[in-house]
């Protein structure tokens, strides 16, 4: 298959090869996990620190070795050979440093250049993960927590994508509940007709939904008629879910222009899709003896936690916890995912810890977290305003998304006329640019605000480096890492697919924004240097070829953070 051609990151070939070492130097010590971390060329390029672990495990059982450097010697003597390692040398208590071969380093890149990045990929352990991300609520105006939650989600689930595994995008939509009765009955008294109610007719969602809501809080008829409504949608009668239906059709297309401004792809799952498996998952959980009565409602108790997790309301209804569970269960059981990751606000981090944890009592998911399958959350930090408050416009509104981007892309547009733009370049470059720079500069402060630091820079720099990167000479020629700041570009780039396992690993993309912004710092090094001159050297070729792997790489990166890179500016 594909991913068998995948060789995995630097640090995982090398991982393997103290894998066979460890298997002849302590053959009684089985499945010993290789420490081995790069280490900034102080001693070597990578580090496997495993001896001084190996020598407290076997000290009192072999007298084979006198301390930790012993063990670290023997761990280096007994390293197959392979052409990655140019030498390697013991340190301290056992540390053992790899120098990479040069020549081996070159020709990885080199190899990278013909065959294409995708052959970087990191080898992840799971095949398929669901991404439950953006997940705005039907008849709510999306906000900026949201666009955090889609762009922070569509970058981890394109890190995943990239390392070959099945990522499904879903939108958990809040499709369900009784808002939908107010809703419904709203629409039955501003439409005669209520099928012509599309969002041209209707305007302003989030006004309309504020209208209704106002509307139930004032008049007591309407609200038991809201009230009946619920009963009747939910008993499935035709028209009530029609006119359900025109609401969350009218809501996904306005989510949807946001979607495409940003260019994020996501299917469609919503609370609604999952209500008709509560019931079975409920029962199943009870038939375990993990649902227990509580004042009332019907709940689950997790450890630690002084309040428990409700499954049933005490009216009977079920909730965004039910909802999740059953969720949980259909993706472990008919999806088959073996990795299930949320990214919503930390507001909601104790909803997923008790979920997480009641559907470890169940079985469903193993304890602890290092083993498959897995659930996790990603909680981003809400975003304020510049009165510490979430943030908001003055009339007391939550910032619509799209003004957010309109004002973005205009605020680019004006910059980029004041430097005279305007006369040089065309309309379309104009526009094409002041959206990717715009959105870009949106995504970029909102995917690492929680990180914050040097994003501006960072994305700035980049843009502008990839301009000179690009002076593409080619795939001819051979690839020589001669010249120090050579080699230290090289290795950089060869470690690309360890800092992608990282961040997906650990859910962190800042990892690769800050490898990014690395590479951009050790290419200048490289390419400012006089002694490494490239147009007009002796070594253009090879120059020129480890540029144009800078490039790439920094494509990719840009790629899988979801920028759209720009040329000139
Ligand atoms: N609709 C929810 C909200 O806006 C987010 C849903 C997140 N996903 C989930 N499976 N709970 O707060």
């Amino acid at each position: 298959t594909e991913h068998d051609e995948c060789i995995g990151s630097v640090k995982g070939q090398l991982a393997k090869l103290f894998e066979v070492s460890f298997k002849v130097t302590v053959p009684n010590e089985p499945d010993v996990e290789p420490l081995v971390a790069a280490c900034n060329g102080k001693f070597g390029d990578y580090q496997c620190n495993n001896a001084m672990g190996l020598w407290s495990k076997i000290k009192g059982k072999s007298t084979q070795f006198r301390g930790p450097p012993a063990v670290g010697e023997a761990i280096k003597n007994n390293l197959p050979t392979s052409e990655m390692i140019e030498s390697c040398s013991v340190a301290g208590p056992g540390f053992v440093n790899i120098v990479l071969s040069k020549n081996w380093m070159a020709k990885s890149i080199q190899k990278m250049l013909v065959e294409g990045i995708d052959k970087w990929a990191p080898l992840m352990p799971v095949k398929t993960a669901v991404v439950d991300f953006s997940s705005p609520n039907i008849a709510k105006e999306m906000h900026v927590g949201h666009l955090r939650s889609t762009i922070i989600g569509d970058t981890l689930a394109r890190m995943l994508e990239f390392s070959k595994v099945k990522v499904l995008r879903r939108n958990h939509v809040g499709d369900w509940g009784t808002q939908f009765g107010m809703l419904i009955e709203f629409l039955f008294e501003k439409f005669q007709n209520f099928e012509y109610a599309t969002e041209t007719a209707i305007g302003d969602l989030q006004a309309f939904y504020k209208a209704s809501k106002q509307r139930f809080d004032a008049d007591p008829a309407f609200k038991k008629r809201a009230q009946q409504a619920v009963v009747c949608l939910q008993g499935g009668e035709d028209k009530y879910r029609r006119a359900w239906a025109q609401i969350r059709e009218i809501s996904r297309n306005e989510f949807h222009k946001v979607y495409q401004r940003l260019g994020v792809h996501l299917e469609e799952k919503g609370d609604s899709f999952y209500n008709p498996y509560i019931p079975g998952v409920v029962e199943s959980l009870t038939k375990q003896g993990l649902v227990e009565e509580s004042k009332g409602a019907r709940v689950i108790f997790i450890e630690g936690i002084n309040k428990p997790l409700i499954v049933v309301k005490s009216d009977g209804g079920f909730n965004y916890a039910s909802t999740d569970l059953a969720a949980l269960w259909y993706r472990l059981n008919e999806e088959k995912a073996q990795w299930i990751i949320y990214l919503t606000d930390v507001g909601q981090q104790q909803h997923f810890d008790m979920f997480f944890k009641a559907a470890k009592r169940a079985g469903w998911l193993p304890p602890g977290d290092s083993s498959y399958p897995k659930a996790s959350h990603v909680g981003f930090g809400l975003v304020l305003g510049e009165d510490g408050k979430r943030f908001r416009t003055r009339n007391t509104e939550v910032v619509r998304l799209v003004d957010l981007l309109d004002e973005a892309k205009s605020r680019s547009k004006a910059a980029l006329i004041e430097r005279g733009k305007g006369e040089e370049w065309t309309e379309e470059e104009i526009e094409s640019t002041a959206e990717a720079v715009g959105y870009g500069a949106v995504v970029t402060v909102l995917k690492f605000m929680d990180f914050g630091y040097r994003a501006t820079p960072l994305f700035i720099c980049c843009m502008l480096m990839l301009e000179s990167v690009q002076s593409s000479g080619g795939l001819k020629g051979t690839l020589v890492l001669g010249h120090k700041d050579e080699r230290d570009l090289g290795l950089h780039l060869l470690q690309f697919a360890e800092v992608v396992e990282e961040a997906c690993t650990n859910l962190l993309p800042n990892v690769l924004c800050d490898y990014l912004y690395n590479l951009s710092e050790i290419f200048s090094k490289f390419y400012s240097n006089p002694e490494c001159k490239v147009i007009g050297s002796d070594m253009e070729t090879s120059r020129l070829l480890l540029c144009e792997a800078t490039a790439v790489v920094m494509r990719k990166c840009f790629d899988l953070l979801g920028i759209t890179p720009i040329y000139k500016i």
